[in-house]
């Protein structure tokens, strides 16, 4: 069985006491994750009792006013006697269960339950998996898909669920799993999943037609009972790949006829089901610039037949030339989402969401903001988030996540306040400047596995925990949402362990950037893999991510007065801010401009001596997180203390061989010594 998550841990037993349920439920509605195994029970698994007088917590359902489907209500009664009565209420089923796991996590983080109230910032709330029907997980470093897998070896088969099973067919069927996993993400408050991988090779485009789709569609139930809408990725290709036809032109009658019957066919098998995700003319997937058309044709013929029944089609932004020369200096990969994009604005239909990820390059530790956010003002916008740690680590690595993607949402656009209402910052114009809000949000790809505790390293489970925190309460704090993760998850530890894990999850990112590419630079990665370093890996390649570094200097110039003119994509105050050596954030300036080895940051120190101090700085901090670790030993459950001790030497080596290899590569190109005559391996 699988480790334990923060909602099914001992102190959820605990916070759960001696309470007795009972759903009062005034829509008729059921709140399926209360059935368990065909009995209605409480999340703990006890039985419910009828009689709201008779029950300690009352689960109170359509009974409120509010406006949002997912806000709710704690509030406490003081009866008789001692006798105090929680009533948690909602709209719906799935807000009142969104009220309940607040209530076990405020217990459990000893916080007030007398009277609190809470809505969501963002409407869709979504995880995108990049699982794929062989099993395996693209840039999944957590064990096996929980969805998809090799059945004849696979022990885990809950034959309640499926009696009669057909013939092999890629379903890992593990049900008991994915139902654990759905209370996880519904506790904190996730409502949208994509259950493959955006890149749709082989059997993966068969998902959305039977066979395989009824077992989508088991798949969708236990999501759905969770209040988690299922979503498909679909390779645009299909109608030719599964249709038969000749072509997959969008504005061909034929093709539309076709995927309006596919679409017609899954609501028949999922009638809740929450649409498509779409990858297209990106990376070598297809599209319908192949038929000279662009990306709204393809996403609004989609977006009509979905639209009758309810759906919504998500048509991603990472689209730009991978094809590449990298002697050619003209074209800037950071550029292409806005050019490839913004010409668009206003011409989607009202169920199409545009997903963009929040970085003009890929997730690495350090970009600014993509400046599509914040321009588009006519679209639906999701902003994509990568909880899986590709660029960061790879769940070997410690790095706590929430910091980057915080001030990523806290970012004022400087879009006009005649649009905003006053407020730039992505987290409210995400809602805001979305034509139709229930269709924007944030999506994070997702960082689970079949591992034991799901993701690898244990402490990575707070990074998907924290995903959905942000999006439901966008103002709360990476501390504040680490707290709660800590007190969920090692309630036994005590304060001085307590504060040792804290101390190492709040550096972490830190410290990562600080032994990876410096300055906002980028990629310096091991090539394919992006785990490790390679300062010259992507140098001479096609994926348009160089550095540029000779002996002078280091960056990429993207001013308008003499790089590429990325800045000019900016609203005018923060194109000026970057456009401007001076008043470009250090941490991004290497992203920005191409400076001299001598150039003098905001710090005061050179470029070259802040890259020796953050590469000397970041390994040593990881040898302070072995000491702090092993403080811990004890306070904690062997097992986990074991998984992350055995990662923290593999940290080690990795920050230790990008310190050395980045420090002595600067060396070489600038032969500046460093100022402290610390060891670099010249
Ligand atoms: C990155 C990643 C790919 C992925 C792609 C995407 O480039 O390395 O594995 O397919 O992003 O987001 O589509």
């Amino acid at each position: 069985m699988a480790d334990a998550m923060w909602l099914t841990g001992p102190v959820i037993r605990a916070a759960a006491g001696s309470h007795v349920f009972c759903v009062d439920n005034a829509t008729g509605e059921t709140p399926v994750s209360l059935r368990l195994r065909g009995e209605i029970v409480d999340v703990f698994g006890r039985p419910l009792v009828s009689d709201p007088a008779a029950a300690d917590v009352v689960l109170s359902i359509g009974r409120t006013s509010f406006d949002s489907d997912d806000a709710f209500r704690i509030r406490e009664e003081r009866g008789g006697g001692d006798g105090v009565r929680t009533f948690i209420e909602g709209n719906t089923a799935a807000a009142a269960l969104y009220g309940l796991y607040a209530w076990v996590r405020r217990i459990a983080a000893g916080q007030s339950c007398a009277d609190y109230e809470s809505a969501p910032q963002q409407s869709l709330r979504m995880i995108d998996h990049w699982d794929q029907v062989d099993g395996s997980v693209e840039r999944g470093y957590a064990g096996e898909s929980i969805f998809f897998g090799d059945l004849d070896s696979n022990e885990h088969i809950d034959y309640r669920y499926f009696p009669a099973r057909p013939g092999a067919d890629p379903f890992r069927g593990d049900m008991a799993r994915i139902e654990a996993y759905a209370r996880m993400l519904a506790s904190v408050g996730v409502n949208a999943l994509a259950l493959n991988n955006v890149n749709v090779r082989g059997r993966a485009a068969d998902l959305m037609v039977q066979p395989l789709l009824g077992r989508v569609a088991q798949i969708a139930r236990v999501f759905s009972g969770f209040g988690i809408k299922l979503f498909l990725a679909i390779n645009f290709a299909a109608p030719k790949k599964l249709g038969g036809l000749s072509t997959a032109d969008p504005l061909d009658p034929a093709v539309r006829a076709w995927w309006s019957d596919v679409i017609d066919g899954i609501y028949e098998a999922i009638p809740d089901f929450g649409g498509f995700l779409v990858k297209a003319d990106a990376e070598g997937e297809p599209g319908p610039m192949q038929y000279g058309r662009d990306h709204k044709d393809g996403a609004n013929m989609l977006a009509e037949p979905m639209g009758r029944h309810g759906g919504i089609v998500i048509w991603r932004a990472f689209v730009y030339n991978c094809k590449q020369d990298w002697r050619d200096r003209s074209t800037d990969r950071a550029k292409a989402a806005f050019e490839n994009f913004m010409p668009l604005d206003g011409q989607f239909a009202d169920n199409v969401v545009l997903q963009v990820k929040f970085g003009p390059m890929d997730f690495q530790v350090r970009e600014p903001l993509t400046p599509l956010i914040g321009a588009l003002e006519h679209t639906n916008l999701m902003v994509e988030f990568q909880i899986t740690a590709e660029y960061l680590g790879h769940q070997i690595d410690v790095n706590y996540v929430l910091p980057q993607w915080l001030s990523m949402t806290g970012f004022d656009t400087k879009a006009p306040a005649e649009l905003t209402g006053g407020d730039g910052r992505v987290r409210a114009i995400v809602p805001a400047l979305s034509p139709n809000p229930r269709c924007s949000g944030y999506a994070g790809v997702a960082n689970v596995g079949m591992d034991k505790n799901w993701t690898g390293n244990k402490l990575a489970q707070a990074n998907l925990y924290g995903f959905g925190r942000m999006c439901w309460d966008g103002e709360a704090t990476a501390e504040s949402i680490l707290d709660e993760w800590l007190a969920l998850t090692f309630p036994e530890a005590g304060e001085a362990a307590t504060k040792a894990i804290r101390g190492i999850m709040l550096t972490s990112n830190r410290t990562y950037e600080n032994y990876c590419a410096p300055l906002g630079v980028g990629f310096m990665v091991v090539p394919g893999v992006h785990y490790g370093v390679s300062v010259n890996g992507y140098e001479y390649d096609r994926w348009g991510t160089y550095h540029f570094a000779d002996r002078d200097g280091v960056g990429v110039d993207r001013t308008v007065a003499t790089g590429s003119g990325y800045t000019a994509q900016y609203r005018p105050d923060n194109a000026a801010m970057y456009e401007d050596v001076d008043t470009t954030p250090d941490e991004l300036l290497l992203f920005f401009h191409h400076v001299p080895y001598g150039h003098v940051l905001k710090s005061g120190k050179t470029v070259i001596q802040h890259i020796y101090d953050t590469h000397f700085a970041g390994a040593a901090a990881v040898d302070g997180y072995i000491e702090a670790w092993d403080s811990v030993r004890g306070s904690i459950g062997e097992a986990d203390w074991a998984n992350v001790a055995e990662r923290l030497q593999r940290q080690r080596e990795n920050a230790i061989a990008w310190r050395d290899q980045i420090n002595t590569y600067f060396y070489r190109m600038s032969g500046v010594p460093d100022e402290h005559g610390r060891t670099i391996y010249a």
